[in-house]
């Protein structure tokens, strides 16, 4: 008996929730926009996560409706979800007010989608029985919209026969099953039985309605520059704005694919559902590529990765004693290199800056850096680098197809209609 679950890489989330300032980037998750989504909540001690989960979704502009069990209520207030999600909570199914202002089978035919987390042991039990003893059991009998169910126990409940064959039976019956992740738990112990974070659980309700040529897809973009430490306060950079590397993700996403940003620093904001890592050097960024990449079907490489770094970082700032200075390089790891010569390789997609002979020069690095494609772009005085607009010569093996100067969001359209061509092409060949 085998209980398959959404459990999502682990690297992503431990740099995301790294700091507040992380916290600041997080985007809206377009796919969740406008839609209206229930939110149960059962008795554990992770409802107290699902306040953060009402408030992304609420940020996201999904509207957004709070039911929770009895026990719930012991451990978070009606009052506290009642101010994240902007909508009186239901919590009482004999409560004659709240039925005639919106009666459990009103609230079960609203619904888009019903989110239950922290779906407790008792709670999954009660849905397996088809038991409606409570309003949030009865309305996840009553509701036709899907259900989604975010397990939160103690992780001998969780691993406990009776759990695994009620969760068995629940996605036979089309159940969606988010986690639960393994980690530190409240009781002290270590294992799987841990609620997802709020982000986690967006983004996987948001895969369910996705829709466009990447639907099925993660694309994991990079985009930026990379910043090489000399000592603390200096460091060999690049032009880049992130702008191009940025309208690619937004576009990756508006073709419906999860998109995972990796990106130096920029002073821009992440787009709407897509979720960024920021990162600092080339080692960095590649560290995050190696981490991701397992995961995704493409990867485009539109970041200026540094192609060499200072051998020595000095620890203190480098007085200036001599008339010359000579800084000892080595080169950087070639990441994209590195993941077109994997074994289970994703499609990978290159860019070229170049001052000149852009065709052949890319051409060049298509077949060294054994890529599926590559865009050729134009840098120098006019062109490329920190500018909203571009054009691109994009190769493959036996092709070729020129994408006209237009605003960077227009081009990385083109450019996404045409590397979902080619990936598809590729998997089915
Ligand atoms: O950010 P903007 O201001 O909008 O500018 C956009 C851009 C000009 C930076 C972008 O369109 C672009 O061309 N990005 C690639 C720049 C670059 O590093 O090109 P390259 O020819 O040096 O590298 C070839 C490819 O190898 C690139 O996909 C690069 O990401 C990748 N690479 C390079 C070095 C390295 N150590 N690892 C890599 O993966």
């Amino acid at each position: 008996m085998r209980v398959s679950i959404y459990v999502p890489k682990s690297g992503m989330l431990s740099l995301l929730n790294k700091s507040c300032y992380w916290e600041c980037l997080l985007p809206s998750v377009a796919g969740v926009s406008g839609r209206r989504i229930i939110v149960g909540v059962s008795g554990g001690i992770a409802a107290y996560k699902s306040a953060e989960l009402v408030r992304r979704l609420r940020q996201s502009d999904a509207d957004v409706r709070v039911v929770m069990t009895p026990a719930a209520t012991e451990f978070i207030t009606p009052l506290t979800m009642q101010a994240l999600s902007g909508n009186p909570v239901h919590t009482n199914l004999l409560d004659t007010s709240a039925e005639a202002a919106m009666g459990h089978i009103e609230l079960a035919r609203w619904a888009e989608a019903v989110l239950v987390a922290p779906a407790s042991a008792n709670f999954l039990a009660r849905i397996t029985y088809g038991l409606a003893d409570d309003l949030l059991t009865t309305l996840c009998l009553a509701t036709e919209a899907p259900l989604f169910v975010a397990p939160a126990m103690n992780r001998v409940m969780w691993q406990h026969p009776a759990t695994q064959h009620n969760c068995l039976t629940l996605q036979q019956r089309n159940v969606t099953l988010l986690g639960p992740a393994e980690g530190e738990q409240a009781c002290g112990e270590v294992g799987a039985g841990r609620m997802l974070q709020a982000e986690e659980l967006l983004i996987a309700m948001a895969a369910h309605w996705r829709h466009g040529p990447l639907a099925a897809c993660q694309v994991l973009v990079t985009a930026g520059p990379t910043r090489e430490a000399i000592d603390p306060v200096r460091y060999i950079s690049n032009h880049s704005s992130g702008k191009m590397g940025y309208a690619v993700a937004a576009a990756a996403a508006a073709a419906g694919a999860k998109v995972l940003l990796v990106t130096g620093p920029t002073n821009l904001s992440c787009p709407d559902g897509v979720k960024c890592i920021p990162v600092d050097s080339a080692a960095q960024m590649a560290e995050v590529v190696k981490t991701n990449v397992s995961q995704s079907q493409i990867l485009i490489s539109a970041a200026a990765v540094a192609d060499y770094r200072p051998v020595v970082v000095q620890d203190r700032k480098m007085k200036k004693s001599s008339p010359e200075l000579n800084l000892q390089l080595e080169r950087t790891e070639d990441i994209i290199a590195l993941v077109a010569s994997s074994k289970d390789s994703p499609f990978v997609v290159g860019f070229a800056a170049e001052t000149d002979n852009l065709e052949s020069y890319a051409l060049e690095k298509l077949q060294r850096k054994g890529l599926d494609m590559i865009a050729a772009n134009l840098v120098g005085e006019d062109m490329g680098f920190n500018k909203d607009d571009n054009a691109l010569t994009v190769l493959w093996q036996d092709g070729k197809h020129e994408i006209e100067r237009a605003d960077k969001s227009i081009v990385a359209r083109e450019l996404i209609a045409l590397i979902a061509e080619r990936y598809h092409a590729k998997s089915t060949s």
